[in-house]
């Protein structure tokens, strides 16, 4: 297994484009198992995940191409409706084809992801939310076997917690549904934002986009989809907080500074300088006798959009480590999101874990020293990037598999950005 190797304390200076999001390139290639056809989606990144969706998808039958960043998907031929535990397990979004066989084949057989890293994770929200359309659940030998009792009808979900993955998956399930479907408490992240514009360009009937309450109105068919996956907003997070965490200064392109309303705010109340442009940051920290700008420390608790993302609070926790003072971090999403702190401390960092919260005493801008780092999860894998790269000395993150899930050619652009970063293969 190859494993990172970073030489810290390099700042970084230039441009760097962010790719498409994994998290709404998930839903929008299950989509296209809605309906047959050639879909074309625009923008997908070249992920561990998205190569795992698509690899789902042909066990389904569906057949695929990749030119550049477009993926052309042909599922005119559905042969199965199973998603295997040998994928799933690597990827919990795979639950995301539940919605779309459901309402294509009216039964699908997914196998019910177990724990992960960050948490319980359960999908009963998801379940019960198919229940409400008229689908019985069961669970066999693991699987989650789910069927159209008779037909899909419209009824009314409410969520007690917002879920990402459990909205995409009821607004794929319902598109079909006779009459209208109410989604209540829906997740209002802009990659639900990004799914419901491909839908509505398939022919799919939906209001409330970007509200917590959306509502389908079923219809009778739907043709193939031409979609663009949005940038990711937790890639240009992360590439936001590494050049504060380095220092430097860099102009961060094809994002959308409008979906990331919290992090903007708490970056400026470190003391980072960001400019906001119509698609793009610049991001500036200066370099004072070769450390740049100390970082104020300020607090931060996750919450579902337009709250402080989870996704970004490994990252956060990794600069906060830098600061002057001492920051809290709650996090409200998952219950055990904590993993990469026996890491930072590792490098030096001075973390207590008292239940959700975190509470980090910054060392300062030059408190952290290199280690030989495991990565746990893969935003835990980018906040020990972060950390490296405001070292002293050389830090090894080993386990990097976690970091190709989610960030296309990481090593690549912060090498181009001048960070002293190679990927070594680990003996
Ligand atoms: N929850 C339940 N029951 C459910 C569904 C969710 O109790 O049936 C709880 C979860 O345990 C959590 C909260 O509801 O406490 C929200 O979880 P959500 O369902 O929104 O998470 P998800 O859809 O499984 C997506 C992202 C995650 C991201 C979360 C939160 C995708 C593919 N994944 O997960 O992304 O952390 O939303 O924003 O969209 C990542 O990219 O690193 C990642 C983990």
């Amino acid at each position: 297994m190859d494993k990172i190797v970073i030489h810290g304390g390099r700042p970084l200076y230039g441009r760097v484009s962010i790719s498409g999001a994994k998290n709404a390139a998930l839903p929008l290639i299950a989509a296209t198992l809605l309906t047959p056809g050639w879909h074309t989606l625009h923008n997908v990144p070249d992920l561990r995940d998205t190569r795992t969706m698509l690899r789902l998808l042909e066990i389904l039958g569906a057949r695929w191409q990749r030119q550049g960043s477009t993926v052309r998907i042909n599922t005119d031929q559905l042969t199965g409706v199973e998603a295997p535990y040998e994928l799933v397990k690597t990827m919990r979004a795979s639950v995301l084809v539940l919605g779309p066989l459901l309402a294509r084949l009216k039964t699908a057989r997914v196998s019910l992801p177990g724990g992960c890293a960050i948490g319980a994770r359960p999908i009963n929200y998801h379940l019960s939310g198919f229940e409400q359309l008229g689908i019985r659940t069961s669970l066999r030998e693991g699987y989650v076997e789910a069927r159209v009792e008779e037909q899909l009808s419209g009824g009314t979900v409410y969520f007690d917690k917002p879920s990402v993955t459990g909205t995409e998956n009821l607004l794929m399930a319902s598109v079909f549904a006779q009459g209208e479907t109410v989604i209540k408490n829906a997740a209002r992240e802009p990659e639900v934002g990004n799914l419901i514009e491909m839908l509505e360009t398939m022919g799919a009937v939906i209001t409330g986009k970007g509200s917590d309450r959306l509502t389908v109105s079923g219809v009778g068919e739907l043709c193939p989809a031409e979609a663009t996956i949005i940038p990711d907003r937790i890639e240009t997070g992360t590439y936001l907080m590494a050049v504060a965490a380095a220092g430097g200064e860099v102009e961060i392109t094809d994002c959308i500074p409008a979906h990331l309303p919290a992090l903007t705010e708490k970056l400026q109340a470190c003391g980072v300088e960001i400019g906001v442009r119509d698609s793009g940051f610049t991001v500036r920290c200066p370099l004072n006798q070769g450390l740049a700008c100390p970082l104020e420390s300020v607090d931060v608790t996750t919450l579902p959009y337009p709250g402080f993302p989870t996704d970004l609070q490994a990252q956060f926790m990794a600069l906060m480590a830098l600061g002057s003072g001492a920051s809290v971090i709650h996090e409200t999403i998952f219950e055990n999101r904590f993993m990469h702190v026996a890491e930072l401390e590792r490098m030096g960092a001075n973390i207590k874990i008292d239940g959700a919260a975190a509470i980090v005493r910054g060392v300062g801008r030059s408190g952290l020293s290199g280690a030989q780092v495991m990565a746990t999860d893969l935003r835990a894998s980018a906040s020990l990037v972060i950390a490296a790269l405001a070292s002293r000395g050389v830090t090894e993150v080993s386990r990097i598999y976690h970091l190709e899930r989610g960030y296309e050619k990481m090593v690549e652009k912060l090498a181009a950005l001048g960070a002293d970063i190679k990927r070594i293969p680990e003996a």
